[in-house]
């Protein structure tokens, strides 16, 4: 075979999968819906959902992998991810796209076979879909990651499911777990897990939605400090807030957080005890910031406390 042949049946051969790749894409759209989440890059000229449309999606994806890559310190193919709630699994498919090796869990039938479908499709080797309940992760899984991925998932769980995933997740997680998920602005209902309080809000959920909880009516968010309080006593040593990469129009939502929890060995210093977050903090600032903190301030004082009293070394 000449040189022009062989490029010509190369070119015949990538333009004949390229049109078996969007059958089979149009036949998963036609069973279970066009894809809602990611728009993925399965070919030249063929995409999950249309060539070059990005969204707060991709933005988050992006934003993911930028995080493992910074805090892993190591190079993705000797990294061990899960994600769970993976919905279409465009955070696993990028991750596993990039060597790591990566399982995904996800309920849904139809966000499952399109992550099956993405996966052939790339040839991703490293990818695992699991199709099943978040709740029985440790049934699921056999044996501890580098990394784990809650995004967007915890929210959608009821309380104590919550907190019964968490200290799942902690006894797989080996170096940290990524949390993103909705807040509670409010404290107004409490319920008991393990002898601690949390306390948010009930959230009502539509099952039937492709975004919702799969197995409640009611979902609980909880509020900043009890994710905080839930995260450290799962046994997360230390929990850091992502604020860059920076998604400016996720960044608006006073009600959206990402924490990075890390599964460390605690440290001990001096027999300190190891405080919680209360619900309530009063907010304080130094007097040259205005009037207001200045005023503040004063009556504190006044009171016997004030900004230097927090500064004052007690008996242990
Ligand atoms: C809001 S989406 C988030 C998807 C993705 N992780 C992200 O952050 O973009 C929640 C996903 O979790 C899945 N899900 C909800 N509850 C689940 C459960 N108990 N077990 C497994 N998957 C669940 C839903 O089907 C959906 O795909």
């Amino acid at each position: 075979m000449t040189t022009v042949q062989r490029v010509r049946a190369e070119e015949d051969l990538r333009a004949k999968r390229l049109v078996e790749l969007r059958a089979k894409r149009d036949e998963i759209v036609a069973a279970h819906g066009p894809w809602i989440g990611y728009n993925i890059d399965l070919a030249p000229g063929l995409s999950t959902m249309a060539q070059g449309l990005v969204g707060m999606a991709e933005a988050r994806v992006k934003r993911i992998v930028q995080l493992v890559v910074d805090l892993s310190n190591r190079p993705l193919s000797q990294l061990r991810i899960l994600d769970l709630g993976a919905h279409e699994a465009g955070f696993a498919i990028e991750l596993a796209r990039r060597g790591a090796e990566v399982v995904a869990i996800e309920a849904r039938d139809g966000h499952v076979a399109k992550a099956e479908f993405v996966k052939e499709a790339l040839g991703l080797d490293r990818l695992s879909i699991v199709q099943g309940n978040v709740r029985d992760v440790t049934s699921l899984v056999s044996s501890e990651f580098d990394i784990v991925l809650c995004l967007g998932l915890l929210y959608h769980l009821d309380g104590q499911g919550a907190c019964a995933l968490m200290h799942d997740l902690r006894r797989l997680t080996k170096l940290f777990a990524v949390v993103e998920t909705q807040i509670s602005l409010s404290d107004r209902a409490s319920f008991s897990h393990d002898g601690q309080t949390y306390w948010g809000r009930p959230s009502p959920e539509v099952t039937t939605r492709p975004g919702a909880a799969v197995d409640v009516a009611n979902a609980f968010w909880l509020t900043r400090p009890s994710l905080l309080n839930l995260l450290a006593d799962a046994g997360y040593t230390s929990v850091l807030d992502c604020a860059n990469p920076v998604i400016p129009a996720l960044a608006a939502f006073r009600d959206h957080v990402t924490f990075v929890a890390a599964a460390g060995d605690k440290v001990d210093y001096l027999g300190l005890p190891d405080e919680r977050w209360p619900e309530h903090i009063p907010p304080v600032a130094a007097p040259v910031q205005g009037l207001r903190w200045a005023l503040i301030e004063g009556i504190r004082k006044r009171r016997g406390g004030g900004m230097d009293s927090a500064f004052v070394k007690r008996q242990r």
